[in-house]
């Protein structure tokens, strides 16, 4: 299984970018631990950044036929960009979002998500710990192993 790991604009500053708040650990350190976790889970995660919004739509066009789903965390673009919304939605894959801050604690304009309604679920506030949780669950969610899967969809709408 393949599993798309996905990051937007400015993530590449990771471990000097406002540290207090977004931690030290850097995006290569985090793209190490993903892999490293996906080899213990039997995955193989492909990662990319990038800080043009073009670049990510075709890269998830790119590996949307080949991948079982993305782990995103579509930084400011979370806020904006429907095209990106548009582009995972279109390659038809699920995918969990994903922050390292607890969005809800900053500034309004950071509360409202694109994604999120798209998104098997939402993982925020616990550092680069989010990306860990939010690969677990979608590798669970891929292997029908979720607990609850089928209650979360009737929930929506
Ligand atoms: C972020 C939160 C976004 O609001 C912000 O623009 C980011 C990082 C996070 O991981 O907490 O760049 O996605």
């Amino acid at each position: 299984m393949n599993i798309g790991l996905l990051h937007g604009p400015n993530l590449n500053l990771l471990g000097t970018r406002q540290p207090s708040l977004y931690g030290r650990a850097t995006l290569a350190e985090i793209d190490e631990e993903a892999r490293r976790l996906g080899r213990d889970l039997g995955v193989d995660v492909e990662s990319f950044q990038s800080n043009r919004e073009g670049d990510l739509i075709d890269w998830i066009h790119d590996r949307g036929p080949t991948v079982s789903g993305f782990v995103v965390n579509a930084a400011a673009y979370t806020h904006t960009s429907i095209a990106l919304l548009d582009a995972l939605v279109g390659v038809g894959r699920p995918f969990v979002e994903v922050h390292l801050t607890n969005l809800h604690t900053r500034s309004r304009f950071r509360r409202r998500s694109l994604l999120a309604e798209h998104a098997l679920g939402v993982i925020m506030g616990f550092g680069a710990g989010s990306y860990e949780l939010g690969l677990r669950a979608l590798v669970a969610h891929v292997r029908g192993t979720e607990a609850g899967a089928v209650e979360s969809k009737k929930g929506r709408g």
